[in-house]
């Protein structure tokens, strides 16, 4: 990675935007990506504007890397006014935004984002994705902190 988009991604993390649970969303998507481990979550509001259904806020949270953070940050700004089908539409170039073009191994990390703009929009998943995420949880650290049966979590200690 150059240092300059290593630069760019710390200046979205500085000041990172719409972190956290939205509590009265209309819609909810979650990726995970299998080889990394990584995973986000994408609550969307929507509000009428102008006889059109526009996304209204967007937040999110995620266990995943420093570029999926700040792409996610950039992207729920991004979508902020658009109509559902106009922020499907973009691409992870999009949603990268002022990031840049990213190198292809980190190409995935916007994906994640995309992925879960389109589980939260999708009309289909949509219908899904109300429920409760698998574990029982409704936030990311819900699904952790009520595990399956049988799964046991270990916390690390944050002084070591
Ligand atoms: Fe996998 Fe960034 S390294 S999402």
């Amino acid at each position: 990675m150059t240092d300059d988009l290593q630069d760019r991604i710390q200046a979205a993390l500085a000041h990172p935007q719409n972190l956290g649970e939205l509590a009265d969303a209309d819609a909810v998507g979650t990726v995970g990506n299998a080889e990394c481990g990584e995973m986000l979550r994408l609550w969307v509001r929507f509000r009428d504007q102008d006889g059109k259904r526009v996304i209204d806020r967007a937040t999110f949270q995620s266990f995943g890397c420093e570029t999926a953070i700040a792409v996610a940050s950039l992207a729920t700004e991004l979508i902020r006014g658009k109509t559902a089908e106009e922020a499907l539409a973009l691409k992870t170039g999009d949603l990268a935004g002022e990031l840049g073009p990213l190198p292809p191994m980190k190409i995935h990390c916007a994906q994640l984002v995309e992925g879960a703009l389109h589980s939260a929009l999708d009309p289909e998943a949509e219908k899904t994705q109300k429920s409760p995420a698998p574990g029982g949880g409704s936030t990311l650290l819900d699904s952790f902190a009520k595990p399956k049966p049988g799964v046991k979590l270990t916390f690390l200690d944050e002084e070591k």
